[in-house]
């Protein structure tokens, strides 16, 4: 079954008291969720146990890590495993955010053993991809992206896929305020949806969540996830205020 999911990514933001009050504002305002209509919380690592434990007694509302390690354990000196970020009570794991592709230079093979590390450990993984500006501009953005799908995704099981959610986030429209149209996200998405159809079949490709990332906020969600082939948002800095969250959910509840 094909799931709507509003995903907040909370990046490097946010002190334990802030998100604290975050959550407990946005539980005190959310709508009616269910197996199909569901959300996501990705705070800092330091705050995973926190945000698990005050989502307890709330079904459909899951936590996130933003990343995880390579590697299972051992001398690895800052590294967080995907073992340790379901020990937190974490449901999902982002992989592959085009801020850690460029800042922190992983590739296609890094972001692979993250997905399977993840996997193995019972995560569900947010797989991110999207195009740099200078992709858009040579209007190369298909090609581009169904790499990052078929280099991330390709080797896995249909049984394994039904673990993943694809966030398409173009990343000239992250943190830019300069939202893809309904119609470049429709596009993108329905591309995407045909490269899982071609590896893994129609069903598989119907089955999958794909969100669209990129100053998602409430006033442009509804548009947003009223096209077809988008299945609700991968949401920053909207994120970060109540409210506007809480705006970005009832548009994925409605959509
Ligand atoms: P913004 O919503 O701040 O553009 O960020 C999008 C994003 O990167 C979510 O992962």
């Amino acid at each position: 079954m094909r799931k709507k999911i509003a995903a907040a990514n909370w990046k490097m933001n946010t002190l334990q008291s802030e998100g604290k009050t975050l959550v407990a504002n946005l539980l005190s305002t959310l709508p009616a969720l269910s197996e199909s209509r569901q959300v996501v919380i990705a705070p800092p690592f330091t705050q995973l146990v926190n945000v698990t434990a005050q989502l307890q007694g709330h079904a459909h509302i899951h936590a996130s890590a933003q990343n995880c390690a390579t590697e299972k354990s051992g001398a690895y000196t800052g590294e967080i495993s995907a073992a340790m970020v379901t020990d937190a009570g974490a449901a999902y794991v982002i992989i592959g955010h085009s801020e850690r592709r460029e800042y922190y230079k992983e590739d296609n093979a890094t972001l692979v053993k993250k997905s399977d590390i993840a996997l193995e450990n019972g995560l569900q993984v947010i797989f991110c991809c999207g195009e740099p500006l200078s992709v858009r501009d040579a209007e190369t953005q298909n090609q581009y992206v169904e790499t990052q799908i078929r280099e991330g995704l390709f080797h896995y099981s249909t049984e394994q896929l039904k673990n993943i959610v694809i966030a398409y986030e173009p990343i000239w429209a992250i943190g830019t305020g300069r939202t893809a149209s309904a119609q470049q996200a429709q596009d993108m998405h329905a591309h995407i949806r045909s490269v899982i159809a071609g590896k893994f079949g129609a069903e598989a490709a119907d089955d999958m969540s794909i969100l669209y990332g990129g100053s998602v906020k409430a006033s442009n969600a509804i548009e947003l996830f009223s096209c077809p082939d988008v299945d609700g948002g991968l949401v920053g800095g909207a994120s970060l205020v109540a409210e506007e969250f809480t705006g970005i959910i009832t548009a994925m509840v409605n959509s």
